[in-house]
């Protein structure tokens, strides 16, 4: 360790910037937030420092900059070591405390001690163990430049600072992880505020957890997920999402109209008829006797008007919507009429039968509409408190 040196003196001419207007531009470059200890003279020292930087790979070093009011400071002089613990998310409140002058900081913070006795906060996100090999004075402030003796990173996400504030730091999520688990979200039935396991979803789709936990947190500000103690739960859809789905149902089924009405033989319209009448078995006196049945039903005769265009892709864009979730997620059951939604398809099928393609498109339409109604119904019934 060599001795504190001051190689660069202030400049004669008198600066421009004001500190306040530089702190203000400086909390633009958004940092992580770090909380750096050490252990000297027999006590445990800690601050939470975000002036820390990488400063060469090779060998391993990093600097970190303190002000010389800060006690951590002064014992990091004494001991020539110290650890750097980088906060992740849900470590605001850690942040806080070693931003404190508490008399103990670390009571009740569980750490485990490295090999130069500096504490390591449990559950950060990593820590680096280092050495330091110079010290510089600059103003109000020590810069430490330190080897990096040993590294540990574990998973999860850094707490973020920016302008003055802590946050989540957004990544960018994967558009094909992005998509997938939207899908599934969406097309989960009987799941609603039931908390995502992240590992098994992660497994399922055969990608890196990390990139399932940034496409959750994407879908968080669309409102589909929520997050509840550190975990994220299936959030009812928001009213948006299903009137957008049922708008795009509805420009696929106007199209495969279009290129079907009058156009397919006797067998498939026969086949349209049953898939029609299967739907009518879950349902009695205006109710459903099993709604979930009468979801998949529903689906199997809607899908398959859609393959009667013939073509893979819309199909799958079809599927993509995720009607049967949205479906499954919105019908309320007590309140839910049931005679309109069999009536349109039964004059859908005539329709279809009689080649009427106005007729067919007409029914799309208003069946188009029918979730809307059946909210205003709900509401209407709800009375104003439940407006
Ligand atoms: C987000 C955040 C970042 C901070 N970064 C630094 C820093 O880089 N250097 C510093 O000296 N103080 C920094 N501080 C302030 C210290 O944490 C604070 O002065 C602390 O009380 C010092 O504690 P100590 O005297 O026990 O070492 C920061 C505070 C917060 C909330």
């Amino acid at each position: 360790m060599s001795p504190i040196s001051s190689p660069n003196p202030a400049p004669d001419a008198p600066l421009q910037l004001t500190s306040q207007a530089f702190r203000d531009v400086i909390g633009r470059f958004a940092s992580g937030v770090t909380v750096i200890t050490t252990h000297s003279g027999g006590k445990d020292y800690g601050t939470t420092a975000s002036a820390v930087s990488s400063l060469t790979d090779d060998p391993p070093m990093l600097l970190i900059c303190l002000n010389k009011s800060s006690s951590s400071a002064h014992a990091i002089l004494e001991s020539g070591t110290f650890a750097v613990n980088v906060l992740a998310e849900d470590h605001v409140q850690l942040a806080g405390r070693f931003a404190s002058k508490l008399p103990d900081k670390f009571e009740g913070v569980p750490v485990e001690k490295d090999g130069n006795g500096s504490p390591l906060l449990v559950g950060a996100l990593a820590h680096l163990v280092c050495r330091v090999s110079e010290q510089v004075e600059a103003g109000t402030h020590y810069a430490f430049l330190a080897h990096v003796e040993d590294a540990v990173a574990n998973p999860g996400h850094p707490l973020a600072y920016f302008r003055g504030g802590f946050g989540r730091m957004r990544m960018a999520p994967e558009a094909s992880v992005l998509r997938d688990v939207r899908e599934r979200i969406i097309n989960t039935v009987n799941d609603r505020d039931q908390a995502i396991d992240i590992g098994l979803w992660a497994r399922e789709l055969a990608v890196d957890v990390d990139l399932v936990h940034r496409a959750l947190t994407a879908l968080a500000s669309e409102g589909l997920v929520r997050r509840e103690a550190g975990r994220f739960v299936i959030a009812p859809v928001p009213e948006s999402i299903i009137f957008e789905s049922y708008a795009a149902k509805l420009a696929i089924e106007l199209g495969v109209a279009e290129s079907t009405v009058g156009k397919v033989g006797g067998e498939q319209l026969a086949q349209l008829r049953r898939h029609m009448e299967a739907t009518l078995e879950f349902v009695e006196d205006d109710h459903f006797t099993d709604a979930r049945a009468w979801i998949e039903a529903n689906e199997r005769f809607h899908e398959y008007m859609v393959e009667l265009a013939g073509s893979k892709i819309l199909l799958d864009t079809y599927r993509r919507l995720g009607l049967p979730g949205l479906n499954a997620r919105t019908i309320n059951t007590s309140t839910y009429a049931t005679t309109e939604l069999l009536e349109d398809h039964r004059r859908l099928v005539e329709a279809y039968e009689n080649g009427d393609l106005a007729a067919v498109t007409a029914v799309l339409r208003l069946h188009a509409d029918r979730p809307r109604q059946m909210r205003a119904r709900e509401r209407e019934l709800a009375g104003p408190a439940g407006a």
